[in-house]
């Protein structure tokens, strides 16, 4: 039988828990494999086994949600962390591509003397600061080396790196305050070039292979983006970790001392003991049973993500148009819909528009997902009109008041008349119901106030 999944009042981002996340963990397992947590309307996946079936049915649990907040959703839209076989499985070919053992090989020797030096200048001091002396230093200085980072860059690496992860969170403090960091980083890799990186550089290959045409055009930059996000505070937090377990296990240390050989599977085994990424998300693309508990598909909502000094927007679905397949706009708070639609069209006056999804016309040709500044204009101002009109024709239906029929669109059969719409409100999620709900949501609201007052 079916049942809803139990649901836990935790905070899997608050400072604490980011500190010390296992008990919170264990106590997410002990209650089921599937956890409700409203504080950021997510299911968490607690056991092993349902993990990894998520993982691997892609078509139901799509990477194109892996963040907690739309904005770094939107953000990350198209490159190989965001996105379903198999736009993935080509990405992910030419970055691994990059990334595999041979192509590393030519980096060992450097690697390896510049651990030893670091190592031989640290036991010399006798005492040292573990996190920033060793943890950071050394990836840092090998992931800049890897892609091929000069300069500024370098420096600005440890801040980039950590606010691109640190993005991912729900839109709490700590992400609000990153954004503008994970910005300058975003913004940076837009405008890099080839000749910015070291020749025979990892990063310089993806510029070559993009001459090459073995990626897209203009996808260069994105990929570098990748490898600086993805590469820096991963691999920071492992050593941390590392450190902190052998500090906490001697007798291991004493064993990995005494046979080198250990050492891959030491590490291997710090990364499973204490990960160095607590929480990774997915959008489930239907409704999902797991373990006998269901988990509801596509919650709608998003906010846009403005890239400052270019004028481009990430609105994802804060600009709908005519809607996509369903060819009707999904929202669920109208004045927030149409606040955003004015405050684009009005202030931002977007330079670059990226959609969420490929949203149509009047005559159902669909836009693309980048729009140039006039298309930007047409769709913003699309939107509002369209806003504007099933604004009308909902509160002219539920003024009547709202009738149950056989019509598909029942009980809001009037509005579809009204608008001439004709399309298949059976769809999942169906935007035509999504969007009434939140104009019947909002007139009962205001009927109320006016009772009250
Ligand atoms: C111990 C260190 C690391 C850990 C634990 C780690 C972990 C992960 C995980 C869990 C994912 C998959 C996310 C998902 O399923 O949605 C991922 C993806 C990725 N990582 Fe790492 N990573 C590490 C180091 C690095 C480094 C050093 C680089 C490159 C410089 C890198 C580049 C990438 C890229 C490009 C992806 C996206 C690949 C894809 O789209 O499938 N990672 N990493």
């Amino acid at each position: 039988m079916t049942s809803s999944p139990p649901t836990a009042d935790v905070d899997l981002f608050a400072d604490d828990v980011l500190v010390d996340p296992y008990p919170t963990f264990a106590q997410l397992r002990e209650l089921g494999p599937v956890v409700y947590l409203p504080r950021h309307d997510v299911y968490a996946l607690t056991r092993y086994d349902v993990i990894r079936g998520a993982l691997a049915d892609t078509a139901t649990f799509s990477s194109r949600a892996i963040a907690f907040n739309p904005a770094a959703n939107d953000a990350l839209r198209g490159t190989s962390l965001a996105s379903d076989p198999p736009v993935h499985t080509e990405l992910r070919a030419t970055l691994t591509e990059n990334l595999s053992p041979r192509a590393l090989r030519g980096l060992k020797t450097t690697i390896e003397t510049k651990a030893d030096t670091l190592v031989a200048d640290l036991v010399t001091t006798g005492s040292f600061e573990a996190i920033d002396a060793l943890a950071r230093a050394f990836p840092l200085e090998v992931v800049a080396d890897l892609i091929g980072f000069t300069g500024e860059v370098r420096a600005n690496m440890l801040r980039w790196g950590q606010a691109a992860m640190e993005v991912l969170g729900p839109m709490n403090q700590r992400t609000a305050e990153n954004f503008p960091i994970a910005g300058e980083l975003y913004a940076w890799c837009s405008q890099v070039q080839a000749e910015d990186l070291t020749p025979g550089s990892v990063g310089r290959g993806i510029f070559d292979a993009e001459a090459r045409g073995a990626v897209p055009a203009g996808s260069a930059g994105h990929i570098i983006h990748q490898y600086l996000g993805a590469g820096v505070d991963t691999t920071i937090a492992s050593i941390g970790n590392l450190i902190a377990l052998f500090a906490a296990f001697p007798d291991q240390f004493d064993l990995v001392r005494a046979d080198p050989t250990l050492v891959p599977s030491a590490f291997a085994e710090v990364l499973r003991y204490w990960a160095p990424l607590h929480a990774w998300g997915r959008a489930v693309t239907r409704d999902v049973e797991i373990d006998g508990h269901l988990i509801p598909g596509h919650t709608p909502g998003s906010v846009a993500y403005l890239v400052e000094g270019q004028n481009s927007v990430f609105v994802g679905d804060a600009v709908q148009v005519h809607g996509a397949a369903n060819g009707f706009p999904g929202y669920t708070d109208p004045d927030a819909y149409r606040d955003s639609l004015a405050y684009l069209r009005e202030t931002i006056r977007p330079q670059k528009l990226y959609l969420g999804h490929p949203y149509r016309r009047a005559d159902g040709t669909p836009y693309g997902v980048e729009l140039d500044r006039d298309q930007a204009t047409e769709a913003l101002r699309e939107s509002v009109d369209i806003e504007g009109g099933v604004r009308g024709a909902a509160h002219r239906c539920l003024c009547h008041g709202l009738l149950d029929t056989d019509s598909a669109y029942s009980p809001f059969a009037p509005v579809a008349d009204d608008l001439g719409y004709t399309g298949d409100p059976t769809l999942e999620p169906s935007p035509f119901f999504t969007t009434l709900h939140g104009y019947r949501t909002q007139f009962s609201h205001q009927h109320r106030h006016e009772e009250e007052s």
